[in-house]
């Protein structure tokens, strides 16, 4: 169990209602893990364990709705699975894509998702081993490489290419980070950049595309998400309509990931 939070109060708030929860379910959750969420991302650090074995390995696989996927919580403030978009795996798996995009891929839980389905999956990331733990991920499903790519380089440079070589995809997944440095030192900021983002990713989609627009930026909500999309759309001339997985019960509104699904014409 890994619990985020703001302050102590808010740790302390979280334990005695996990306590309850558990008492309620009958869940017995064999370790906690209490992770803070600081403002600023260079404060980040790795969860620590506030209740059960601290001899017991940090590293773990899960399963979510029959997918396995590796978590670890030592290697830093991630764990390797965002639970808040599994609606959105979910809605992939169903969507069945021959062909996917995974931009931002981290792990690439999006990736063994729909490869899950049936498809040929390209995730793109700058971190080589956060695509070795995709990879792993693969192969914790029992899922080939072959007909997978796993490309460490930086998204901005590989949607040009991408569309220069013609290729397209039937689902592609947009979950940038708020900030980030990518090649050659290039400053990302999502707010000034997701409508560019959007521009070249509707530049390699397929007709009838699925393209998941998400972001954790707080001063982003997934109503300006829709405009950017929007108005993506009108620069390429083209329809679509938005679909939004359900909401998640354990995430409070407006906690948790912006999401949004541009279904092309
Ligand atoms: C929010 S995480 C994505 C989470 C992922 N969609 C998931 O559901 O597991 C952001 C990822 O973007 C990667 N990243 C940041 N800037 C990048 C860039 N310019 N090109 C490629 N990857 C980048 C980081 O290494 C990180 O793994």
């Amino acid at each position: 169990m890994l619990i985020s939070f703001k302050d102590d109060a808010a740790r302390d708030g979280a334990l005695a209602g996990l306590h309850d929860w558990e008492v309620r379910t009958g869940f017995q959750s064999t370790r906690v893990f209490a992770r803070f969420l600081p403002r600023q991302n260079a404060e980040r650090g790795a969860p620590m364990l506030v209740a059960g074995d601290p001899a017991a390995p940090l590293s773990s696989v899960v399963t979510e709705a029959g997918v396995r996927y590796g978590v670890h919580f030592g290697t830093g403030y991630s764990s390797g699975l965002f639970v808040d978009q599994r609606e959105n795996r979910a809605h992939l798996r169903g969507i069945a894509p021959k062909r996917l995009l995974n931009t931002f891929a981290y792990t690439c839980s999006f990736s063994a998702a729909a490869a899950l389905a049936g498809a040929t999956t390209v995730s793109v990331d700058l971190s080589k081993k956060s695509l070795d733990r995709g990879r792993e991920n693969f192969l914790l499903n029992r899922l080939p490489l072959d007909g997978h790519r796993f490309l460490a380089d930086d998204v901005l440079d590989v949607l040009p290419r991408l569309e220069r070589r013609g290729e397209n995809f039937d689902a592609i997944i947009l979950d940038p980070p708020t900030f980030s440095l990518g090649n050659r030192g290039r400053r990302w900021n999502v707010e000034e950049q997701i409508g560019d983002l959007l521009h070249a990713a509707i530049g390699v989609a397929a007709p009838g595309a699925w393209i998941l627009v998400s972001t954790n930026c707080t001063r982003l909500d997934r109503a300006s998400l829709e405009r950017a999309a929007r108005f993506a759309l009108k620069t390429a001339r083209l329809g679509g309509s938005f679909f939004h997985a359900p909401p998640l019960p354990d995430f409070p509104h407006g906690e948790g990931a912006q999401t949004v699904w541009l279904h092309l014409k």
